[in-house]
């Protein structure tokens, strides 16, 4: 497996002060030394400027949890992903369900969202996942199919992009699909990413209630190639204790 891709989703969490606090708990150099992982930060908006010096010193890239759909304009509120790249961010998560959710975005914004990421020499991570409801009915594997055809944008496969595979119903739950349910989720992303020519595709992510405890396990898995993390990510002692599961890889 090649080095995998390990995201922290800090969501609407952390004072300035506490993501300096969370910054301070990592050498300067912890890149250098330990890297067994590629380690993406996404903080909130307004905390990119003031944690992306500290988080290149330590080796983490930067991301960010969001952008708009537009590329510019009247669009009070938003942040454009032109904004994001100069603010320093290579990634940015578009689509995650609290998004779907919460301001009911669908697949045609999620996808157009992309667009703006690609357009502004980012990598979109596009997050698909079944409801409970949806898993319950035997329709996660359709939902993954619609998800990924409709929120990918089909004229720019030479383009990378980041799958992130995160059922509805295991993000901050603590629980967890079993093993083989992971296994098979991403066995057919993968097989619907080929089938849709973003053969490039790489690397595809699980989240849900991702802990030191379950990430080494969930990493073995084939066809996982990272991890996505929220609320594990928030301590850094946590997140230090998945990064040191992806060391064996
Ligand atoms: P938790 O790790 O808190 O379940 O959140 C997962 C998630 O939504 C990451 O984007």
């Amino acid at each position: 497996m090649t080095r995998p891709l390990i995201v922290a989703n800090w969501k609407m969490n952390m004072t300035l002060e506490e993501a300096r606090g969370w910054c301070a708990f990592w050498p300067k150099d912890w890149g250098v030394k330990k890297r067994a992982a590629n380690v993406v930060v996404c903080p909130s908006f307004v905390q990119l400027l003031f944690v992306q010096g500290r988080l290149l010193e330590i080796g983490f890239e930067l991301g960010a949890q969001d952008c708009a759909a537009e590329a510019m304009g009247a669009h009070t509120g938003d942040v454009s992903a032109l904004m994001l790249k100069d603010a320093g961010c290579h990634y940015v998560i578009v689509g995650h369900s609290e998004r779907r959710t919460n301001h009911r975005e669908n697949d045609p914004m999620v996808c157009q969202k992309s667009i703006q990421v690609f357009s502004s020499g980012m990598t979109p991570i596009v997050c698909i996942g079944e409801t409970l409801d949806e898993r319950t009915k035997g329709k996660t594997h359709e939902v993954l199919t619609r998800q990924l055809t409709r929120s990918l944008p089909h004229d720019l496969k030479e383009k990378n992009v980041v799958v992130a595979y995160e059922p509805v119903w295991a993000i901050g739950t603590g629980k967890v699909p079993a093993m083989d349910e992971i296994k098979n989720a991403h066995a057919h992303i993968f097989e619907v990413l080929t089938s849709l020519g973003w053969e490039g595709a790489k690397p595809i992510l699980y989240g849900g209630s991702v802990t030191s405890d379950n990430a080494f396990e969930i990493l073995g898995l084939p066809f996982v190639g990272g991890l996505l993390v929220g609320g594990a990510s928030l301590i850094p002692e946590k997140f230090d204790g998945i990064l040191k599961a992806a060391e064996v890889f």
